[in-house]
């Protein structure tokens, strides 16, 4: 059996007055649900915060990105045992943002995930194609590249300690869904193609969907046989909408 998973990606958003009241509204709409593993990725310095807040609950926490590097001159950085040291159970990598806004290719995200799972904490991996690549035709193999450099550097074997989701990047935050069966061609492409080289990781292998899920379209996606769950960027700053949404999954 897969595990599902519903997370939710703050982005830079948040304070700690505004996290605390979110969190205690999401703590009572999923408590006693534990069919699914629900967690939140948050900014760094909340960390701490979060951590005291989600402890004991079945909320877990993690972070949205962090150093290749253990340790170092890296100004500004922050590292896997860093993240460790506030029980940081997941973090994502190579989110779209991160791609293209501050230049990571899918070598540093590769050094990333391995950064990640070296310290035992679950790497997500994002990969997903632009507007101008599905229209040009090339999702999978854009999809294709961003796994294999990942499978290239830490192994098939790897994906066991890991997590995929599949957010295409003209979906995030555009209010823009792909489609449920949008969805699953792609999942199921990704599955496929892990298959190809170890069915049995490509079996267990939660895949999760991003990209302007809502609580008016989850269950569709969530129906889809390939899709095990979603990473939610805008509605999870909105504790109704993303209770629903991990609520949708539960199901
Ligand atoms: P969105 O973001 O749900 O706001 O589209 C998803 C993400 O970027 O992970």
């Amino acid at each position: 059996m897969r595990k599902k998973m519903v997370a939710g990606n703050w982005k830079m958003h948040g304070n700690l007055v505004e996290n605390k009241q979110l969190l205690d509204a999401i703590v009572t709409g999923l408590n006693g649900l534990y069919k699914v593993n629900f967690f939140v990725c948050v900014p760094y310095p909340y960390l701490p915060s979060v951590q005291s807040i989600l402890q004991n609950t079945n909320i877990a926490w993690g972070a949205q990105n962090l150093s290749q590097f253990e340790r170092g001159a890296y100004t500004g950085e922050i590292s896997a045992s860093m993240l460790n040291d506030f029980e940081c159970r997941y973090v994502i990598v190579g989110h779209s943002e991160r791609r293209s806004l501050f230049g990571e290719d899918s070598q540093i995200v590769a050094e990333k995930y391995q950064a990640a799972q070296r310290a035992g904490i679950t790497p997500i991996l994002c990969v997903g194609e632009s507007l101008e690549q599905r229209e040009a035709g090339t999702t999978e193999q854009v999809i294709e590249e961003q796994l294999a450099t990942v499978i290239k550097l830490a192994g098939v074997e790897s994906l066991a300690k890991a997590i995929v989701a599949y957010e295409p990047v003209w979906a995030i935050g555009t209010g823009r869904t792909a489609s449920p069966e949008q969805a699953q061609d792609v999942h199921s492409f990704i599955r496929e193609g892990i298959a190809k080289q170890n069915v049995n990781i490509a079996k267990s292998l939660t895949i999760l969907y991003g990209g302007s899920v809502k609580a008016s379209n989850a269950s569709a996606l969530f129906d889809m046989s390939d899709i095990d769950g979603g990473l939610i960027g805008g509605a999870s700053l909105v504790a109704n909408d993303f209770v629903a949404i991990c609520r949708a999954l539960h199901q």
